[in-house]
């Protein structure tokens, strides 16, 4: 069984789109999709400089366009991954009661990395830095889907 994956970062033209790319690329067909919790860049392609690392690395971003996340998503998404710990609190608040979507980090798919959140690039300028990490934890998730340990303890309440 498949389960429907949303990556979610700030803006949906950095961090998730990256992450949503990486993760089409290793699991085609597998369901996935990327959201904003701010709503600027609805319609957006990913921010060019993004694109452009990622491609460098085979992952072709361009098709992808920014959303923001709307609360219907805990009814499409059973795992729900954010970037850093203000995307997961905004999305925590937003859930509704009963809900039973899974929040996590993304970074706990890669815990060797020793990181706790994946840096935004859009202020950093660091986009390699942040393909490397997201690509690791993409990996993890992809091992963790492929053991079946993706309905693993909520680790949002941390
Ligand atoms: P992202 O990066 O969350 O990784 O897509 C951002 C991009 C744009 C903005 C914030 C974060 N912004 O405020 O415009």
């Amino acid at each position: 069984m498949s389960q429907p994956i949303l990556f979610v970062c700030l803006g949906n033209i950095c961090r998730s789109p990256a992450a949503e790319g990486v993760f089409r690329q290793m699991r085609p067909g597998h369901p996935v999709d990327s959201a904003g919790t701010g709503g600027w860049h609805v319609g957006e392609p990913p921010h060019g400089p993004m694109q452009v690392a990622a491609e460098a690395r085979g992952y072709d971003l361009s098709p992808l366009r920014a959303r923001q996340f709307v609360v219907a998503d805990f009814d499409r998404f059973d795992l729900i991954l954010a970037m850093d710990d203000q995307n997961l609190a905004e999305i925590k608040r937003l859930q509704p009661v009963g809900n039973t979507s899974v929040l996590r980090r993304l970074t706990d798919y890669a815990p060797e990395a020793g990181r706790d959140h994946v840096p935004d690039p859009y202020y950093s300028g660091d986009f390699d830095g942040t393909l490397d990490l997201i690509v690791r934890a993409v990996r993890g998730l992809c091992q963790s889907l492929d053991e079946g340990l993706d309905q693993g303890p909520d680790q949002s309440l941390r």
